[in-house]
């Protein structure tokens, strides 16, 4: 069978999350931000597959995916035990609206993302062509507990020790703002309160939303997606797409209940 990949790292971040890597197939070109399907051999022969956030970016040797463990989860149940020399299923056709490519230009980036809707910032957070059309980077990150913040808090330390990031991250303004709702932690509550407010503007000492200016790309749940898109068309932001490229892009997190 054609589209195998072999696992060669895996790291579990907490009970219910974990990351891996497998080799990247030849004949795979994608843009930073973007989709695949992956998965294992189903009971009945037939592959049992999901959309997953390709978390490394578009130069990588190899590919990288974070995702939630689901106790019943069709696909996660069994990835959740892959080892290193497993081999993994991989269609290697990518797809997906968090690409540059779908935004103006602008001076300022924004992530905004809830649990694993961090994936596709992995990516876009490591690959120069983020610091060559911003100025400004803005990540947010908003979880349950403390723990889930963990994978996205190592990509974002992880970038002054990535060849040609580190230098370009020197001249940029990085902010790393990781939130959580339903645990004690140095920052408490949602995104959308937290720009609502006007705390987070606060916090970083960062200039209000500017459509002329600001972009932004948006990945949680459908409510989190919802509310954010509601936020930004407020600010005067509006959905760009692949054919048309405007302020703010947005997809869901691929990978939750009944994974
Ligand atoms: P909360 O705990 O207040 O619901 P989930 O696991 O349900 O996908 O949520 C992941 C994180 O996203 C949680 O911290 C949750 O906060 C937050 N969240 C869920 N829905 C929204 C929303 N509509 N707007 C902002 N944050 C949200």
């Amino acid at each position: 069978m054609t589209d195998l990949q072999t696992v060669t790292a895996v790291r579990h971040w907490s009970e219910n999350l974990f990351s891996f890597r497998v080799t990247r197939p030849a004949a795979l070109r994608f843009r930073s931000g973007e989709f695949v399907m992956i998965g294992l051999p189903g009971d009945n022969g037939k592959p049992l597959l999901r959309a997953y956030s390709i978390a490394a970016p578009s130069w990588a040797d190899e590919l990288e995916f974070y995702s939630i463990k689901v106790e019943n989860g069709a696909l996660t149940s069994r990835l959740q035990h892959i080892q290193p020399g497993d081999e993994i299923i991989l269609r290697p056709k990518s797809v997906g609206t968090l690409v540059h490519d779908a935004l103006l230009p602008g001076k300022r980036l924004w992530l905004l993302a809830t649990g694993t809707g961090f994936a596709p910032f992995a990516s876009i957070l490591r690959d120069t062509e983020t610091y060559e059309r911003f100025e400004e980077i803005v990540i947010m990150h908003t979880c349950r507990r403390r723990c889930e913040l963990d994978y996205g808090a190592a990509v974002v330390a992880g970038l002054a020790a990535t060849p040609l990031i580190d230098e370009m991250i020197g001249e940029r303004r990085v902010h790393h703002y990781a939130t959580t709702t339903r645990e004690d932690s140095p920052r408490m509550g949602r995104i959308t309160d937290m720009i609502s407010s006007g705390k987070m503007f606060a916090d970083l000492g960062i200039a209000p939303i500017d459509p002329a200016n600001d972009r932004a790309m948006v990945c949680g749940s459908l409510a989190f997606n919802v509310d954010v898109k509601a936020l930004l068309e407020r600010h005067g932001l509006r959905e760009g797409a692949n054919s048309e490229p405007r302020e703010y892009v947005v997809e869901k997190a691929f990978v939750g209940e009944g994974a």
